[in-house]
């Protein structure tokens, strides 16, 4: 299909990268059902996909990726800013001009063989001020497929676009071009780890990535555009970009309060953001509006709006089941597209943590015969669904609302072991942003059996786009012009363990008595005592009814070790060192204050008075 669109900008640049990557040829996609079908059937025969049991899995295909290719890559992302210090010491940054010089080499006929596909996409509902437009030029039908769920794309973003000069412009391949006869894989890529470029420079905003198909690296508005480049725009036009999810939460009364929640990938953001309330906590709804990404502008009352910019969720497979995310379940029962997850014989989809026992035989993620007896996981650990968001049975009303919703709460958490509590509320939006950047989480246990945590400041740790001391600046900046209107801050903590290494808080749909004390707070109803962390509920402030969690369990899940809340002001001594001068003052300050409440702690540790 040819061009629908008289928008020179657009028309010129698709011209100079069509010379550049030499495709066979060019299509322009209409974001029709037709187009979506044909292009399945397209990588079905070429074995890129695999049909799913049309009785179970209506619609759905699998995928499975090169080995090589599973996940995002963060050493081969950079951030091509005028400086290294503006990229700032949380990103890999390249010199601009160097970089578009071996982007040029390697993009230099990388679609030989192969169609290049011009995907015109919205992030965020058509048309709605806080949205944004991108142009992702692909060589990969996977990607377009996958495109087509997870944002709005189609010819009527062309229509949107019109003559306007300004989207994000987007280039993509797979970076394995075909030759005159060749025979292509189910997976094209390239396997060579240090060909593989995620780039995103700041001045034309313009962003880059050849060499990986899988995920962020390839469906290039999620993170590339939705937070690296979006981070950058919003700085600038004073606007949040961030890596939360978005969760309506219905009283008895039908009062709404929607919350935004950052944690980092793969610590339940998916599972929170599609939470069901135990029946205990009567008449209380969870909603959801997004499960990675929430764009926030102030409205205009001065209030906090925010939106999902994306329409679908590409979410973690294993872990997934009836018991943990029955809404995930429900959402991915059609329509959707399995990565590297295992294939049974009936043509169904599995992976380790779903219900029941597991299949007697199946294909496993890299194509070869498994059985539970394998040893190996059948389903690769990072493997994913795509899925719209339409089909989730909890997805709010309002969530293509193009005026977004109305945030009251923010909340931080990370995968803690030890140290930090429950949940605890800032003492004001200050203390809230110190309490962000000082977020951490821990990789699986390491080998040598400490855990050690990786500061991941308000999980944006792989996505902001400039340095992240400015962007700490950016959100005081934001405080500033929110006055009274910021809403609250609050951390949780859902992975504390006890001397067995066995989770202490049961977690997942019990989250929500958490979620309700942070309502009950924001609406001024529940109370709290001063920690040394910030505002606590006491055992009598969470409804803990039926949950079998005696006093001395909520002191373990609460108390504060002064021994390990020494090594935690240690350990943020080095963590903001590498900012030097460009640390906010502010956030020196809220160090200074946390150290001197720990070091005022009698005997060894602090516990919730009873
Ligand atoms: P990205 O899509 O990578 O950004 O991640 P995400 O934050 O959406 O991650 P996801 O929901 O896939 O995280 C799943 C992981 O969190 C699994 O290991 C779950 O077992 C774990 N998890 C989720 N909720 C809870 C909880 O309440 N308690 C505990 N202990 N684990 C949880
Ligand atoms: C994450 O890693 O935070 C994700 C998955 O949400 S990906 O889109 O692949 O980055
Ligand atoms: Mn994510």
């Amino acid at each position: 299909m040819g061009a629908k669109t008289k928008n020179t900008r657009l028309l010129s640049w698709v011209n100079e990268i069509t010379a550049l990557c030499k495709p066979e040829s060019v299509h322009w996609c209409d974001g029709s059902q037709s187009e979506y079908d044909r292009l399945c059937q397209q990588m079905v025969e070429g074995q890129t996909f695999t049909r799913l049991n049309p009785e179970k899995r209506p619609g759905c295909f699998l995928a499975r990726s090169h080995p090589s290719d599973v996940a995002r890559v963060e050493d081969r992302t950079f951030i091509c800013a005028p400086t290294a210090e503006e990229a700032g010491p949380n990103n890999n940054w390249a010199d601009p001009v160097q970089m578009r010089a071996t982007l040029h080499k390697g993009f230099d006929g990388c679609m030989q063989g192969r169609t290049l596909y011009v995907i015109p996409f919205s992030m965020g509902p058509l048309g709605s001020p806080i949205a944004q437009i991108g142009i992702q030029i692909t060589d990969s039908p996977y990607v377009v497929v996958n495109m087509r769920i997870m944002t709005r794309m189609g010819s009527n973003v062309l229509d949107v676009l019109g003559e306007n000069d300004f989207f994000v412009p987007c280039i993509h391949s797979v970076g394995a071009p075909l030759s005159a006869g060749q025979k292509d894989i189910s997976w094209p890529c390239n396997p060579n780890i240090p060909q593989k470029y995620i780039v995103h420079f700041t001045d034309d905003r313009s962003i880059w990535s050849i060499g990986s198909g899988y995920g962020g690296n390839a469906l290039l508005g999620k993170k590339c555009l939705a937070l690296r480049i979006a981070s950058i725009m919003a700085r600038d036009e004073g606007w949040l970009a961030e890596h939360m999810l978005i969760l309506g939460l219905e009283s008895p009364t039908g009062e709404k309060t929607y919350v935004a929640a950052a944690f980092p990938s793969a610590c339940g953001k998916t599972n929170l953001a599609m939470v069901i309330p135990p029946t205990v906590l009567k008449g209380w709804k969870a909603w959801t509006v997004g499960d990675d990404i929430a764009w926030i502008k102030q409205g205009p009352n001065g209030e906090l709006r925010a939106i999902n910019p994306e329409s679908g969720f590409f979410g973690v497979a294993p872990g997934t089941s009836m018991l943990s995310n029955p809404n995930a379940l429900l959402t991915v029962r059609a329509n959707s597209i399995f990565t590297n997850v295992v294939l049974t014989d009936d043509q169904d989809v599995w992976w380790e943590g779903l219900d029941g026992p597991p299949p007697a035989h199946g294909i496993d993620w890299t194509g070869k015969d498994w059985s539970p007896s394998s040893g190996a996981p059948g389903a690769h650990p990072n493997s994913r669904f795509t899925a719209p968001a339409a089909q989730c049975p909890s997805i709010d009303p309002a969530w293509e609302d193009p005026a977004g919703v109305p945030i009251s709460a923010f909340i931080f958490g990370g995968r803690l072991s030890k140290t930090f509590p429950l949940v605890y509320q800032s003492y004001d939006w200050v203390h809230g942003v110190y309490m962000g950047a000082t977020m951490g989480s821990e990789a699986t246990a390491a080998a040598i059996g400490q855990a050690a945590i990786r500061r991941d400041p308000m999980a944006m740790l792989p996505f902001c786009g400039y340095n992240m001391a400015d962007y700490w600046s950016h959100w005081l900046t934001i405080g500033r012009k929110l006055g009274s209107k910021a809403p609250p801050i609050f951390r949780v903590n859902w992975f504390r363990k006890d001397e067995n290494g066995k989770f202490i808080w049961p977690g997942y749909g019990e989250n929500m008595r958490v979620l309700k004390w942070i309502v009950d707070r924001v609406r001024g109803v529940a109370s709290a005592i001063e920690g040394p962390f910030g505002y606590m509920p006491r055992y009598e402030d969470i409804n803990l009814e039926g949950l079998d969690l005696s006093w001395q369990t909520f002191d373990h899940l609460t108390a504060c070790d002064k021994g390990e809340a020494l090594a935690e002001c240690k350990e943020l001594e080095s963590h903001f060192a590498q900012f030097g001068h460009r640390l906010p003052q502010e956030i020196q300050e809220q160090h200074r204050q946390f150290f001197d409440r720990v070091n005022a702690i009698s005997g060894d540790a602090w516990h919730m008075p009873s």
